[in-house]
């Protein structure tokens, strides 16, 4: 087993720090080590986007960012999505317009409707759809996705005012 490394980092707020291998992934670091099971492996190589997750406000796939690359940054999982039993806003509106798909895909179309709903607020529905490209569901048409997240985004703004 070669050499470990210690890692500190914060996750979904709060302050944590775990021993990896320099191979390690990010993604399996948070499934293996910490537990945090909710970031899903599909591909394992970048294509399928189940194990988004949000690195300094960046979407990233966790499967190829190393758990090394973690120090000092901020992650975001979808552990962290609703905060004291309240689900987020996306995470009503999936339910709403039943824009759930299966538990491998749908933490990650979760974790990327919201890294775009911080980026872009009120996304048209072409933006929408180029956005989720990274995310693949193959049993899905992915119009209740669109419209959950259309919902999301007009119930957000609706708070603001
Ligand atoms: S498991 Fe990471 S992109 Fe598919
Ligand atoms: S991959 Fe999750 S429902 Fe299609």
């Amino acid at each position: 087993m070669s050499k470990r490394h210690h890692v500190t980092t914060t996750i979904n707020g709060e302050e944590s720090d775990f021993l990896c291998e320099p191979r390690q992934s990010l993604l399996e670091v948070l499934r293996d080590v910490l537990k945090l099971t909710g970031a899903k492996e599909g591909c394992n190589d970048g294509n399928c986007g189940a194990c988004s997750v949000l690195v300094d406000g960046v979407l990233v796939d966790s499967c190829c960012v190393l758990g090394v690359e973690a120090e000092g940054k901020q992650i975001d999982t979808i552990e962290g999505m609703a905060v004291n039993g309240e689900l987020h806003p996306l995470q009503k509106a999936f339910l709403e317009e039943t824009g759930m798909q299966c538990g491998i895909c749908t933490p990650g179309f979760l974790m990327s409707s919201k890294a775009l709903l911080e980026k872009n607020p009120q996304p048209d529905e072409a933006e929408i759809r180029h956005w989720l490209a990274g995310n693949l569901c193959r049993c899905t048409g992915y119009d209740k996705i669109i419209r959950a997240v259309q919902r999301a985004a007009n119930e957000m703004a609706g708070e603001k005012v």
